[in-house]
């Protein structure tokens, strides 16, 4: 029974379209995994969207139902493909160099990924210095590179007689770079455009293109992208929703799990020194000191805001954080992530936890990135518009407005995220008070 006035959220009907600038490991994975539990070859594990559930109303009720089926999101049916990439590989090519997957489960999608092929890339060497691009655009201006892509974008939604559509960022990390004076407004974004500002990266012309296209960006690499003032004020402007930044799979999520038990239980920390080996093309990419400044901005940020050396300046005022990413091909796509943490408890006697996750980046990646498309376009049909901090779940660095600070932990993220839900379909809010059992 609803509580308060539900938002009026515009039925799922349709085809949706997904892009993504990138159809690498990631990319690829998610496609084949939808192929898979569209046939009933596989489960949609990892999925909020497909498997997870969301209790309405008291304990006792016992209510819980999927959320697929409390809220009305594009059925994995009526999902369509497409992409970009720097070379000419189609999906399958793609998806077994990157060596993710078996040979089993590529040959079962063999058709379906075969038949996604990538449109020329934007892209620019200094922002990706280890990727040779073998197919790209050419442009008189990045104004004509964004033209460009908003052509393909609407050559797809007309193929494809496509209803909505959203961008899902699957591309490589770009060199770092700070917001610029040609960030400041979309004016001057817009002149930038024309005059080629070296500024303005490859992932900005394809989130410009998205948000005057009025597609749903949302940002799976640790790039500044839309976290720009000219960006967000478009995306205001255009009434589109956007997210980021880089999905949350492995070692940062192990963190943010970890270190809020740690902090609810006022247990100190000295330090938290953290190493990957990963040899996948995303590594080698990283190891690039400009690309890797950028994810190791992205993965610092989380345990700082989490543990709040300022408010306990006795627990983790002297926190030494490190993170560490090595290039080792013969890993692939399994990277291995070791943590160390050196803890303190009652009367500062010291103790250490070492965490070894043996882990698959695009194995996490996948439902991610599926969740992401369908709450973007969840976001959009409901009226929700510029940043969506509901999603903060699946960011390693989570945007907000300006001046708020980002929340970290994952279970207040999933806290959030469920409240949203409850809050747009005009449920009662799960506070966890409980006070209502005892009365
Ligand atoms: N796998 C994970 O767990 C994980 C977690 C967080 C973030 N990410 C990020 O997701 C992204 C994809 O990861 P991946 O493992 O698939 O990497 P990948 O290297 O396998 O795929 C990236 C693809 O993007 C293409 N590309 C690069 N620049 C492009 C451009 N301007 N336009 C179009 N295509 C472009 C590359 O050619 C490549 O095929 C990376 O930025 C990575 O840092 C991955």
């Amino acid at each position: 029974m609803p509580l308060t006035k539900p938002v009026e959220i515009k039925p799922a009907t349709g085809k949706l379209g997904i892009l993504t600038p990138g159809m690498g490991a990631v990319a690829t994975t998610f496609m084949a995994g939808v192929d898979a539990v569209r046939r009933g070859l596989s489960k949609p594990i990892g999925s909020l969207t497909q498997m997870g559930t969301v209790r309405l109303g008291k304990r006792t009720d016992n209510n819980s139902p999927l959320i697929k089926d409390f809220i009305p999101l594009a059925k994995l049916d009526d999902i369509v493909f497409a992409g970009w990439d720097l070379f000419p590989d189609d999906a399958y090519q793609a998806a077994s160099k990157a060596g993710v997957l078996t040979k089993e489960h590529l040959e079962q999608s063999k058709d379906f990924l075969s038949s996604i092929k990538p449109m020329p890339a934007v892209f620019e060497q200094s922002y990706v210095k280890r990727l040779i691009a073998t197919h790209k655009k050419q442009g008189k201006s990045k104004m004509d590179l964004a033209e460009q892509v908003i052509a393909d974008i609407e050559s797809f939604r007309k193929t494809q007689k496509l209803d909505r559509l959203v961008m899902v960022w699957c591309g490589s990390t770009e060199a770092y770079h700070e917001v610029a004076p040609v960030h400041a407004t979309l004016a001057s974004f817009e002149k930038g455009l024309v005059a080629s500002d070296p500024e303005i990266a490859p992932s900005q012309i394809y989130a410009y293109a998205a948000l005057k296209s009025r597609v749903p960006y949302a940002n799976g690499a640790p790039n500044l992208t839309v976290d720009t003032p000219a960006l967000l004020d478009l995306a205001k402007k255009n009434e589109v929703p956007v997210s980021g930044k880089d999905f949350k799979t492995g070692q940062t999520f192990m963190k943010t799990i970890i270190s809020p038990g740690l902090k609810a239980r006022l247990l100190g920390i000295n330090g938290w020194y953290s190493t990957n080996i990963l040899g996948n093309r995303d590594g080698e990419v990283l190891d690039d000191p400009e690309s890797y400044k950028t994810k190791e901005v992205s993965k610092l940020g989380a345990l700082e805001h989490i543990m709040q050396p300022k408010l306990y300046p006795d627990l983790y005022g002297k926190m030494h954080h490190v993170v560490r990413i090595n290039y080792y091909p013969p890993r692939g796509d399994n990277k291995e992530g070791w943590d160390n943490i050196d803890i303190f408890g009652w009367m500062g006697y010291p103790m250490q936890i070492k965490i070894n996750f043996l882990c698959r980046d695009s194995i996490l990646a996948a439902p991610i990135v599926l969740d992401l498309a369908l709450f973007m376009d969840l976001a959009q049909r409901s009226g929700l518009s510029s940043v969506q901090e509901w999603l903060s779940f699946y960011w390693k660095s989570p945007m907000t407005m300006p001046g708020l600070y980002p929340e970290h932990d994952t279970f207040i993220q999933l806290m959030k995220l469920k409240n949203t839900l409850r809050y747009l379909k005009g449920e009662e809010l799960i506070t966890h008070l409980g006070a209502e059992y005892y009365d």
